[in-house]
C-alpha cells in the first residue's frame, strides 16, 4: 500500500447544474443545486485512498459546519485527518461550480486553505519522511508548497505537483519537482511562456512533465526527451470536475510502476471519474479501475 501525503486544499463545492452558461448580465433558470466535498487536495486524497493508498492529508478548514462535514467525509474515506488544522477566525474554503454539458466553470474562495503554512509542513516532517510520494497543487500558499517540496527533497521523496490553478512557478520549485501535471494552459503559465506550443514546452523538463489534454489523454516526455502520448478512454461524460485530481492521485498511487504505466492507469482512473456527478462522485476504487481496464484490454 503506497503511503501518500497530500498537502493541499479542502473545499465545499456548491454546484449549479444548467443547460448552458449564462451570458454576462443574464439571469438563467438552472436545473439543480447540490453540495459536494471538494478541493483539489481533498479530492486527490480521496481518490488515492479509494485506489488503495494510505493517505495523510495536510490542510486547513474553518471552525464551521462545512469544515466539520468535510473532515468527517475525509475520515470516512479512510484518509488520516490528524494533520487537518481547524482555523478559528476563517471560514472553510468553498468553490462555486457551474456544470453545463459535462464541462465546468469554477470560482474558489480559499478561506482557511490560505492558512496552511510552512509551519504546518515543518510540524509534519515525520509523515513526509515516512511517505512514498508527496502530492500537492496550488490552492494553498506558494511558500507552503515550496516548503513541502523542500521537505520531500530533504527526505528523498518524489514530489508531484499539479500546478492548478494556473500560475507561474518559481525557479526553485521547478528544480524541486519530480513531476508536474499541468493541462496545456497551466504548462505555458507555469513556465512563463503563455501562447507557446506545448510540444516545445515539454522539452523544458524532460521526464518531469505529464500534460493532460482532457479527452485527448496525456502527453509526456521521457528523460531522453522523446515525446509520448497516452490516449484517453472513451466514456460517457457527466461531470469533468475532479478528473485532474483523480489523474494525480492515480499517478502517485502507481508511481512505483514507472511513469508510462502510472500515466496509463491515471488516464483510466480519470476517465472513470467523469462518469458521475461531483468531484469525488466518480472516483474509482481499485477494483472498479481494474474491472474497467480489463474491459478495455
Ligand atoms: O479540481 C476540482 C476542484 O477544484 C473542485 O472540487 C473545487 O473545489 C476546486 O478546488
Amino acid at each position: 500500500m503506497p503511503k501518500i501525503v497530500v498537502v493541499g486544499s479542502i473545499n465545499m463545492d456548491l454546484v449549479v447544474l444548467t443547460s448552458r452558461y449564462p451570458e454576462i448580465g443574464e439571469t438563467l433558470t438552472g436545473e439543480g443545486f447540490m453540495t459536494f466535498a471538494g478541493g483539489k487536495g481533498a479530492n486527490q486524497a480521496v481518490a488515492a485512498s479509494r485506489l488503495g493508498s494510505s493517505v495523510v492529508m495536510l490542510g486547513c478548514v474553518g471552525n464551521d459546519a462545512f469544515g466539520r462535514e468535510l473532515s468527517a467525509r475525509l475520515l470516512n474515506e479512510g484518509v488520516d485527518t490528524a494533520w487537518v488544522d481547524v482555523i478559528e477566525e476563517v471560514e472553510t474554503g468553498v468553490a462555486a461550480i457551474t456544470v453545463a454539458g459535462g464541462d465546468n466553470a469554477i470560482v474558489v474562495i480559499p478561506g482557511a486553505n490560505h492558512r496552511l503554512s510552512e509551519a504546518h509542513v515543518q510540524a509534519a516532517e515525520r509523515v513526509i519522511r515516512d511517505a512514498d510520494v508527496v502530492l500537492s497543487q496550488l490552492e494553498v500558499p506558494m511558500p507552503t508548497v515550496l516548503a513541502a517540496a523542500r521537505m520531500a527533497r530533504k527526505h528523498g521523496k518524489p514530489f508531484i505537483l499539479n500546478p492548478a490553478p494556473a500560475q507561474k512557478l518559481p525557479g526553485e520549485l521547478l528544480d524541486l519537482v519530480t513531476l508536474i501535471t499541468p493541462n496545456e494552459f497551466e504548462l505555458a503559465t507555469a513556465l512563463g511562456c503563455k501562447g507557446a506550443d506545448y510540444t516545445e514546452l515539454l522539452d523544458f523538463l524532460p521526464g518531469r512533465v505529464a500534460m493532460t489534454r482532457g479527452a485527448h489523454g496525456a502527453f509526456y516526455s521521457c528523460s531522453s526527451g522523446t515525446l509520448h502520448h497516452q490516449p484517453s478512454f472513451a466514456v460517457e461524460v457527466v461531470d469533468t470536475t475532479g478528473a485532474g485530481d483523480t489523474f494525480n492521485a492515480a499517478l502517485a498511487t502507481f508511481w512505483h510502476l514507472g511513469l508510462a504505466e502510472a500515466i496509463r492507469r491515471a488516464c483510466a482512473a480519470a476517465a472513470l471519474s467523469v462518469t458521475r456527478l461531483g468531484a469525488q462522485g466518480g472516483m474509482p476504487t481499485l477494483s472498479e479501475l481494474d474491472d474497467f481496464r480489463a474491459r478495455q484490454a
